[in-house]
């Protein structure tokens, strides 16, 4: 048994729905449902016992004691966060609130409970943290990719907080010895990503004859990993990463997002044409973002040395993946939109305290 926070979001589902096809291993999936947590993520599930769905806050200490006594989970996977950098912007306390606070309640639980295993099960735990490049900061066209001993720099209210659970969870291997591993990747990208972040707005916008915003002059740079080859990085980082090291995770696959959002207009263009004209027409550029981050970029060469890891996808096979997901599923797209998603009760899907 494995348990996971945030496990209705983007990466989290993703996580869920690979790992279930994959092992016979059950998970809990603790998620408190955010505007980001999605239960359309996780339909396959449903008369599925291997998966267990808690709606609950990682700010709820009672609830997790209660969960890790009940199941004695043999590892958790934490990727619940507040993960948008615009809404950092414009409100940052929920970040503190779930980042920082919360990743701080979820050890505190995971310590009590693991301070109490028996010594081999002491020995084989694992806390694995999921978290994000933007801690590194920001790098100029020239500097080399972002290492597992670049400083932490982080720029916007987002970064700040993830780099703050970061150094949370590093703590408590050197104070208390809990085995952690940490995982610092970079922009992500699939299906079941929200469309508020560039690549499923823009998707999204596009098929919708809206404006396809990009913030500035679109030369910021971001490095895209296709999201199952993150949940593949993460499983292999569980089974063989070494407690107490970090591992930075990315395709080798840095692009402008003017280019990204060609990219894009470019396959739907293939895929969907319109009656006249191209997607490319929609394109509007809109003011920057404060503080926005120029270049991310991963050095991926210590998980590909150390655990054998590379990607299987490149951008140009995962960008076609994701925009035919997003042609091919229509009703998930409508029911985030008019927020119908939200309307879930199902009571059977959730487990009794
Ligand atoms: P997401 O916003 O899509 O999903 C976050 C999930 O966490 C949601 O299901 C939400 O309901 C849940 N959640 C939020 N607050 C919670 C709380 N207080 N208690 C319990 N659950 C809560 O995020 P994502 O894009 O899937 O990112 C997952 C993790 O990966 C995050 O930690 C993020 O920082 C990290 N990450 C994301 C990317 C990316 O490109 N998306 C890249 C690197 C790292
Ligand atoms: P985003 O998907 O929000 O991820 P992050 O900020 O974590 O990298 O944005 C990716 C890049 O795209 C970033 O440089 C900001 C830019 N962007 C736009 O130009 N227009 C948009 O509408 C959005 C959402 C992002």
């Amino acid at each position: 048994m494995i348990l996971v926070t945030g496990g209705a979001g983007f990466i989290g589902a993703n996580f869920v729905l690979d790992w279930l096809a994959q092992s016979q291993e059950p998970v809990i999936n603790f998620d408190k449902l955010t505007y980001a947590g999605n239960l359309n993520n996780l339909t396959s599930l449903r008369e599925d016992a291997r998966h267990i769905f808690v709606q609950a806050d990682i700010n709820d200490g009672d609830i997790l004691k209660q969960l890790l006594q009940t199941h004695q989970p043999r590892a958790i996977v934490h990727f619940a966060a507040e993960s948008h950098v615009d809404r950092s912007i414009h409100g940052p306390a929920a970040f503190i609130e779930t980042n920082v606070n919360g990743t701080f309640s979820l050890l505190e639980a995971v310590r009590a409970y693991w301070q109490n295993l028996e010594d081999d099960k002491k020995a084989a735990f694992r806390f694995l943290h999921v978290s994000t490049d933007e801690v590194y900061g920001s790098l100029e066209a020239n500097d080399p990719p972002f290492t597992e001993t670049t400083a932490y720099a982080p720029n916007s209210p987002y970064s700040a907080s993830k780099a703050a659970s970061d150094h949370l969870v590093r703590a408590y291997h050197h104070t208390y010895g809990l085995p952690t591993l940490t995982t610092n990747c970079s922009n992500n990208y699939g299906p079941l990503h929200f469309p508020e972040k560039l690549i499923p707005l823009v998707i999204t916008n596009a098929r919708a004859g809206k404006d396809l915003p990009i913030y500035g002059d679109g030369s910021q740079v971001r490095d895209w990993l296709y999201v199952s080859d993150h949940c593949a990085a993460i499983r292999r980082v569980l089974e063989a990463g070494r407690p107490g090291e970090t591992y930075n995770i990315g395709g080798w696959n840095e692009k402008t997002n003017l280019n990204v959002v060609h990219s894009i207009c470019d396959l739907l263009n293939e895929l969907q044409a319109k009656p006249t004209g191209s997607y490319r027409d929609q394109i509007r550029h809109v003011k920057d973002r404060p503080g926005h981050d120029k270049r991310y970029a991963i050095d991926a060469r210590k998980i590909e040395r150390e655990l054998g890891w590379k990607p299987a996808e490149s951008f140009e096979t995962g960008l076609r993946k994701t925009v035919s997901w997003y042609l091919a599923n229509d009703a998930w797209t409508a029911q985030v939109l008019s927020g119908e998603y939200k309307n879930w009760v199902n009571l059977q899907y959730q487990e009794k305290n």
